[in-house]
C-alpha cells in the first residue's frame, strides 16, 4: 500500500488526479491536504468521497505544525504536491500570497517530508515528494523552438517566479539531502472542473450567458493545452518511475492562438448547445501586463524515458470540456455565486 498524500487535491488537476489514482489503482491510499480557498471545490470530489482509501483534511500546507503531525499520523510513502495559487491575473493584483502558498508551503511539505522520512530510516526508495510546476518558469517562446528540461528559467509573472523558486527549493532538497524528489512542468491544462478564471472555462461560462468573450491585446498568444487526463496519466508515471532528482517536462505539440481557441469554443457552442452564440461576442480587450508570448514543449523525454505521451488531441479534448460544461451547469453556478462577480469586476470592469 502506497500512503500519498496529495495537496491542493479539491482544485481543478488535483481532483481529476484523486479521481484518476483511485480508479486506477487498488494499492493506494490518498489523504487530500487543501484549505479550500477560492478555487478549491469539495463537489469535485463527490464521486469518490466515500472511498475508504480516500480522506479529506482541510487546512494550509504553511502550517507547520498540521503537516509535520499528518507525516507523524499518516506515515506518507509519497507526496504529490498541487497546491498553489495558480492564476496569473491574480499574481499580477496580489503577489504576496504566491509566495506564501507556492514558496513557503512548498519548503514546509518538503522539511516535514525530509523530518519524517529520516527519522523512520532514512531515505528509501520507495518515498518520493512530487512537485508539479509548469512550463511557465521558462520564460516566453519566440516564433520557434520548444522548451526542454535544460532551457533555463526565466519566469516573468509572480505566478511563474514563485513556480521557479519552489522548483529551486525542491531541487535543493535532492543536491543536499538526497530526498527523492521529482519535478513535473505540464502545459496549460483543460477540462472538467476547471475555475472559471481560466481561458477555456471562462470563455465556455461567458458564451453561456451571453457574455462578451475578453480575449486579450491580438489575441495570437500561443499556449500547448494539455487535457488534465493525459496529464493525471504522465504523474502516475513519474510517481512510479521516475528517476530521482529529474526533471519531466509534460506537454504534446498542441499548440493554438488563443483567439482560435475562442472561436473553436464558439463554434461548438453554437452548433451544438445555442445558435445565439457567434464571434460577435469575441471583444479584443486590453493586453495582461508581463503577457508571455509562447510557451511550447519538447515532450521527448518523458515520452523516450517513461513511455508517457499524450492520448487526446485537442479537436477531442475540447470537445469532452464543453459538453462537460453543458452537462454540470449546476457546478457551475455554485462556483460563479460566490466572490466570482467581485473577481470579474477587478480584472475584466476597466479594460
Ligand atoms: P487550482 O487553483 O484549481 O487549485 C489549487 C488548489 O490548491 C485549490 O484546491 C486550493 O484550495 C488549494 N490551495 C491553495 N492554497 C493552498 C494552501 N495554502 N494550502 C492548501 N491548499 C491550498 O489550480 P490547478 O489548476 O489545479 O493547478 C494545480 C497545480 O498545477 C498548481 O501547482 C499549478 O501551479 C500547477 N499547474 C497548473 C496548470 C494549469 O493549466 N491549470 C498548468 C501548469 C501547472
Ligand atoms: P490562462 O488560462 O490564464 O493561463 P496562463 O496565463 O497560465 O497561460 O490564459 C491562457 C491564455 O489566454 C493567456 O495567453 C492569456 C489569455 N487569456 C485571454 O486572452 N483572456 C482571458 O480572459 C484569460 C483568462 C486569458
Amino acid at each position: 500500500m502506497k500512503k500519498v498524500l496529495v495537496t491542493g487535491g479539491a482544485g481543478f488537476i488535483g481532483s481529476n488526479f484523486i479521481i484518476y489514482m483511485l480508479k486506477n489503482h487498488d494499492d493506494i491510499i490518498i489523504t487530500n491536504l487543501d484549505s479550500l480557498t477560492y478555487s478549491g471545490n469539495l463537489n469535485n470530489l463527490r464521486e469518490i468521497e466515500t472511498d475508504n482509501r480516500y480522506s479529506f483534511v482541510r487546512g494550509d500546507v504553511t502550517d507547520e505544525t498540521l503537516v509535520r503531525r499528518l507525516f507523524e499520523q499518516k506515515d506518507f510513502d509519497w507526496v504529490v504536491n498541487f497546491a498553489a495559487e495558480s492564476h496569473v491575473d491574480r499574481a499580477i493584483l496580489n503577489p504576496n500570497i504566491f509566495i506564501l502558498t507556492n514558496v513557503s508551503g512548498t519548503a514546509n511539505l518538503l522539511s516535514a517530508a525530509r523530518e519524517h522520512w529520516e527519522n523512520s530510516g532514512a531515505y528509501k526508495n520507495s518515498v518520493k515528494f512530487l512537485q508539479v510546476s509548469t512550463d511557465e518558469v521558462y520564460g516566453s517562446l519566440g516564433p520557434t523552438g520548444y522548451f526542454t528540461e535544460s532551457t533555463p528559467l526565466d519566469p516573468h509573472s509572480p505566478y511563474s517566479a514563485s513556480k521557479a523558486s519552489a522548483d529551486l527549493i525542491v531541487k535543493s532538497y535532492f543536491d543536499t539531502y538526497s530526498m527523492p524528489v521529482n519535478i513535473t512542468r505540464c502545459s496549460n491544462n483543460y477540462g472538467p472542473y476547471q475555475f472559471p478564471e481560466k481561458l477555456i472555462p471562462l470563455m465556455i461560462n461567458n458564451c453561456l450567458s451571453h457574455k462578451e468573450l475578453p480575449v486579450y491585446g491580438d489575441g495570437m498568444q500561443i499556449r500547448d493545452w494539455l487535457f488534465v487526463d493525459d496529464h493525471c496519466k504522465a504523474i502516475d508515471a513519474v510517481l512510479h518511475d521516475g528517476v530521482p532528482g529529474e526533471v519531466y517536462n509534460i506537454g504534446g505539440h498542441n499548440e493554438r492562438a488563443n483567439i482560435d481557441i475562442v472561436k473553436t469554443i464558439v463554434r461548438y457552442i453554437s452548433e451544438t448547445a445555442d445558435p445565439a452564440v457567434g464571434e460577435h461576442l469575441i471583444k479584443h480587450v486590453k493586453d495582461r501586463k508581463g503577457h508571455d508570448r509562447r510557451y511550447g514543449i519538447d515532450p521527448e523525454k518523458i515520452k523516450n524515458e517513461l513511455g508517457w505521451q499524450p492520448e487526446t488531441g485537442f479537436d477531442t479534448g475540447i470537445k469532452i470540456t464543453i459538453d462537460w460544461y453543458l452537462a454540470n451547469k449546476l457546478w457551475m453556478q455554485q462556483v460563479i455565486d460566490g466572490e466570482y462577480e467581485q473577481y470579474y469586476q477587478k480584472i475584466y470592469g476597466e479594460r
